[in-house]
């Protein structure tokens, strides 16, 4: 798909967007066009409920006296505010392909204070609507494919606008590299694929190192390595670094559970729906995603990605409830219930970058506990941090992005969950307080650090298409992680 900016007027042929505002505004580009038509837009109007109310459509086809293919009028209410133009954006992109559109051109006159900002807005929330995993369909009919190959944006200030889309096309980059981790089927993107197609970040300039399991070994990274030792395939823990900042400013650091497929290990899960478990390398598949977009914009940070990469299978190797394993921290860890492997992962992911970093910050994320979704369904990822200001800019961020954010408490009354009578703790600390018990687990091996974990168990898939987001992977916290990155931590 093409987009493209310049300045306002009327194009020749293919779709028209107008803006119409609350109580049937007409935007100027609206009034023009109902001029030229010998008044088609206002009997439009006149004739149904369309008011002009943000998220409504009214089409004309076929428009008399011009060479259009149709009219497509959106309601603007009393003007958009950024996630409405995005939203907006992405809405004309689905109708535009669902009737078999080519190609349309939106005037932008209206209904934003900043009118080429908005039009960027919109631009983004196309692109990002554009969005499709379609690489292992053969057979897909041509009418079932997307139309639409180019998006015009006319507007004051055109070049305004194409500069900030350039910079949120980098962004959505990011989402749609996450997009497609997430979605690729288990049996091809695992530990070795999925560092392979991190690699390729290094044509940005992110450096990318990649550990073994012999390297890890050798770090005493137990936790990790139990889990992935029951796959014939083997583990990885791959390191990103962005250095866009001075050499000296202390980097930011995002961490991510990479479990490329998870059946439970011994603790098999059910057979009903565990092909799900295939995104359970979500928080990884993020991480990666904002690398991707930090790097692609050229942000000016330090930001370091860690993600830490396992299959967890039931195998005569794997990992048994009662072992025993020691950490890269030292401490030991009791397997009391070897689907609760998250956290083993992460525990020598994070223990490994605050040692080897020293970062400002460490976030976190994670598709850890099903007990997130039971509290927040679909509609927040939940947040855990051991520092107000931290947790505050990630909120702040989720709000700027509509990648919402709810935060949950830590407090060490839990952490008698998960003593062990056996080792200095157990991986599970039963069915109360599910995503809380999972954190405190992993505050074990932050070290004091800065530090925020985010439950994405309930966002990294969407079983429903929505306004910027098509169902399936969903990129959720790229978008929020890069913004937080802009919002607060930018020289
Ligand atoms: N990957 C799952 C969590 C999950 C469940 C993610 C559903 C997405 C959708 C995690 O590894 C897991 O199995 N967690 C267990 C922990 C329990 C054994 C303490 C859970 O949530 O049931
Ligand atoms: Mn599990
Ligand atoms: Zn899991």
């Amino acid at each position: 798909m093409k987009f493209s900016f310049a300045s306002l007027s009327l194009p020749k042929s293919g779709a028209i967007v107008a803006g119409v505002k609350e109580g049937k505004a007409m935007t100027p580009a609206a009034k023009d066009i109902d001029k030229r038509t010998g008044g088609a837009v206002k009997r439009a109007l006149a004739s149904g409920r369309f008011t002009g109310a943000k998220g409504q459509t009214l089409e004309i086809l076929a428009p008399a006296g011009m060479g259009n293919s149709r009219i497509l009028l959106v309601g603007l209410g009393s003007g958009l505010d950024m996630l409405a133009q995005q939203a907006l954006g992405g809405r004309i992109l689905a109708h535009m392909n669902s009737v078999g559109e080519t190609a349309a051109t939106f005037l932008v006159d209206d209904g934003a204070d900043d009118l080429a900002e908005a039009a960027a807005q919109i631009a983004y929330g196309a692109r990002l609507k554009s969005y499709r995993f379609d690489k292992y369909r053969t057979k897909e009919k041509a009418n079932k494919k997307p139309s639409l190959r180019a998006l015009a944006l006319r507007v004051d200030g055109f070049a305004t606008a194409r500069r900030a889309f350039a910079v949120l096309d980098k962004v959505a980059d990011g989402v749609f590299f996450t997009r497609d981790l997430v979605s690729a089927p288990p049996n091809d993107l695992y530990p070795e694929t999925f560092a392979a197609e991190v690699k390729k970040l290094t044509e940005l300039g992110v450096k990318v190192e990649v550990l073994g399991e012999k390297q890890m070994q050798r770090l005493g990274m137990g936790a990790l390595l139990g889990v992935g030792q029951g796959s014939i395939r083997e583990s990885r823990l791959v390191v990103m670094r962005w250095n866009g900042a001075a050499r000296n400013k202390q980097p930011l650091a995002f961490v991510g559970k990479g479990v490329t497929f998870d059946t439970g290990g011994i603790s098999l899960k059910p057979a009903g729906g565990m092909e799900d478990m295939k995104w359970d390398m979500g928080g990884a598949g993020t991480v990666a995603g904002v690398m991707k977009a930090v790097a692609g914009r050229k942000a000016k940070a330090n930001v370091i990605g860690v993600i830490g990469l396992v299959e967890n299978m039931p195998d005569g190797n794997a990992q048994r409830p009662g072992d025993i394993v020691t950490s890269m921290s030292g401490q030991t860890i009791e397997i009391i219930n070897t689907d609760a492997e998250g956290r083993l992962v992460l525990a020598d992911a994070l223990w490994y970058t605050q040692d080897r970093f020293k970062p400002q910050f460490i976030v976190d994320l994670a598709t850890l506990t099903g007990a997130i979704i039971i509290s927040l369904g679909h509609e927040h990822a939940g947040v855990f941090a051991n520092d107000d200001t931290l947790s505050e800019n990630l909120i702040a961020a989720g709000k700027a992005t509509g990648e919402k954010l709810w935060r949950f408490p830590l407090n060490k009354d839990y952490d008698k969950q998960i003593d062990s009578p056996a080792a200095d703790m157990k991986n599970v600390g039963g069915r109360p307080a599910g995503s809380i018990t999972a954190a405190q687990f992993l505050q074990r091996f932050v070290n004091n650090t800065p530090w925020a974990h985010l439950d994405i168990a309930g966002m990294a898939w969407s079983g429903k298409d929505k306004d910027t987001v098509p169902k399936g992977g969903t990129g959720y916290g790229v978008r929020l992680l890069d913004t937080m990155v802009k919002e607060f931590y930018e020289d």
